[in-house]
Formats: structure tokens, C-alpha cells, sequence
């Protein structure tokens, strides 16, 4: 089953009078339950097309379908229980951590029932509720950002870049709760990451994007050890060698 679809999708910004074209024809299909990575240098477009699954943005040109509706005939509150999204950063407004783990919830003017339940799905202390989010060490506030995306049990994750500001011990923590989400929940995941080693290990299928296209998509383990196209290769190349 496809869960998610991108269909020829262009999108152009205007910066100044200039039109960029971000996104240049973009299809893709994204299995139900699969973690597909996506690689690219950066300002080639991976943080557009995840804004575009949950209507942060809309395509100019294109559809995308999420379980085979486009996501502008979903109802956008809905739209966005079911996709969630992640970032680097993990966004906290001000106060607890408790704050920021009930604020879907009263989004919808809902009372979350078992926030102790979330923070120890993403293993973190029940102590730590009082706790204001912003003396959270960074893997503890990116582990309480996701536990917040999960409040809403979203079907699909989006993920950009969400380990880049972790050190290693906190990528490796938090890699493995995203891996736990998708097997016991069967969350699909597009994952936006820079690391290349990541998306080796974490994904099942990898796309390369460059210059707002869709350059080659495939396996993972066929994309790392036997990319088909030119520009795949020359991009594994001069990636690794500045690790
Ligand atoms: N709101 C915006 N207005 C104008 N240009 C934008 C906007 N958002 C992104 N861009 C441009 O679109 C391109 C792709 O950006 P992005 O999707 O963030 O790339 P990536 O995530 O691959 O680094 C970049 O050239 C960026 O400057
Ligand atoms: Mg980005």
C-alpha cells in the first residue's frame, strides 16, 4: 500500500522580484510503513517537499496524496494529527516540559490523559515533567519534541534534520526510538538528514535530491553499494570524502 505520493510537484518561491524554482517535477511513492531518507546538498529543496505534506506549504503545480487523498482536501487540523513533524531544533514554547507535551492536546481543546506514558516511550523521566523545557539538555528536549509529534499517533513522521545538533551518544538514542516508532506503530517516515551514515543505516528506500529534483531513488542498500546514476555516485564521493 502507497501511503504517501508526490505527483509532478513544482513549487517556485519569489525572492525579490527573482522566481526561484525550489521543487522542479517531483514524483515519488512512499510504501505504508517504510522510512525512506532523503539526501541532498543543502538548499536543494528536502525541507520543501516535507513542508508540503502537511500543507506548512502548498505546491504550485502537482499533488500529493497522503493514503490517496490530496492534502488539500484533507481538513488541515486532521491533516496534521495524521503527519507530524519534527525538527532540528526541537521548537519549545516557554515553560515545562509538561507545557509542551500537553500543547497538541489543548490545541484541540483536549486534556492529555497519560503524559507520563509519552515520556517513557521516548525514555524520559517522569521527574523531568516539572522540569522547564529550557533547561533540557538537547537530546532530552529533541526525545520531548518527538514525544510531542507522537501525542497525536501520526501515521506518517516527517523528520528534518532532527539529530543534526545531538552529539553522537544522543543521535544513537534518539535513531533508535525513531526505529522503534516505525516497527511498533508501522509509522511511515520521510527523514531528511545530512549524515550520510545515518541514512544508510536507518532507511529502506533513499532518495537523492538536487537542485529541487529527484536525481535517483532507490533501496538503501542498492543505493549506497551500486547507485545507478553519475550524479549519485559523484555525490557518495565527494561527501565521503570529507568525513
Ligand atoms: N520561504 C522561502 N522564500 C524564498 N525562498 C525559499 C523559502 N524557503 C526556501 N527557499 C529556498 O528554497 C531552496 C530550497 O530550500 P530548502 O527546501 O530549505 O532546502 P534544503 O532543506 O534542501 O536545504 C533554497 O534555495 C531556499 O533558499
Ligand atoms: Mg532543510
Amino acid at each position: 500500500m502507497i501511503e504517501v505520493e508526490f505527483i509532478n510537484i513544482s513549487k517556485t518561491f519569489k525572492n525579490q522580484n527573482k522566481v526561484v524554482h525550489v521543487l522542479k517535477g517531483i514524483s515519488a511513492k512512499v510504501p505504508k510503513g517504510s522510512i525512506v531518507t532523503i539526501i541532498g546538498p543543502s538548499g536543494s529543496g528536502k525541507s520543501t517537499i516535507l513542508s508540503l505534506c502537511n500543507l506548512l506549504r502548498t505546491p504550485d503545480e502537482g499533488e500529493i496524496l497522503i493514503r490517496g487523498k490530496e492534502v488539500r482536501e484533507w481538513d488541515i487540523q486532521e491533516l496534521r494529527r495524521n503527519v507530524g513533524i519534527a525538527f532540528q531544533s526541537g521548537p519549545m514554547i516557554h515553560g515545562t516540559a509538561l507545557d509542551n507535551l500537553t500543547l497538541p492536546a489543548r490545541l484541540q481543546g483536549k486534556e492529555l490523559e497519560d503524559p507520563k506514558k509519552y515520556m517513557d516511550f521516548v525514555g524520559l523521566q517522569e521527574e523531568l515533567l516539572t522540569r522547564e523545557a529550557k533547561e533540557l539538555s538537547g537530546g532530552q528536549r529533541q526525545r520531548l519534541s518527538l514525544a510531542r509529534t507522537l501525542v497525536n499517533e501520526p501515521v506518517v513522521l516527517l523528520l528534518d534534520e532532527v539529530t543534526s545538533a545531538l552529539d553522537s551518544i544522543s543521535t544513537h538514542e534518539v535513531e533508535k526510538l525513531i526505529l522503534r516508532i516505525n516497527r511498533e506503530q508501522g509509522t511511515t517516515i520521510l527523514w531528511v538528514t545530512h549524515d550520510l551514515s545515518q541514512a544508510e543505516r536507518v532507511g529502506n528506500y533513499t532518495w537523492l535530491v538536487m537542485d529541487g529534483t529527484l536525481i535517483e531513488e532507490a533501496p538503501t542498500n542498492l543505493f549506497f553499494s551500486n547507485p545507478r546514476e553519475e550524479k549519485t555516485k559523484n555525490f557518495l564521493d565527494l561527501k565521503r570524502e570529507y568525513v
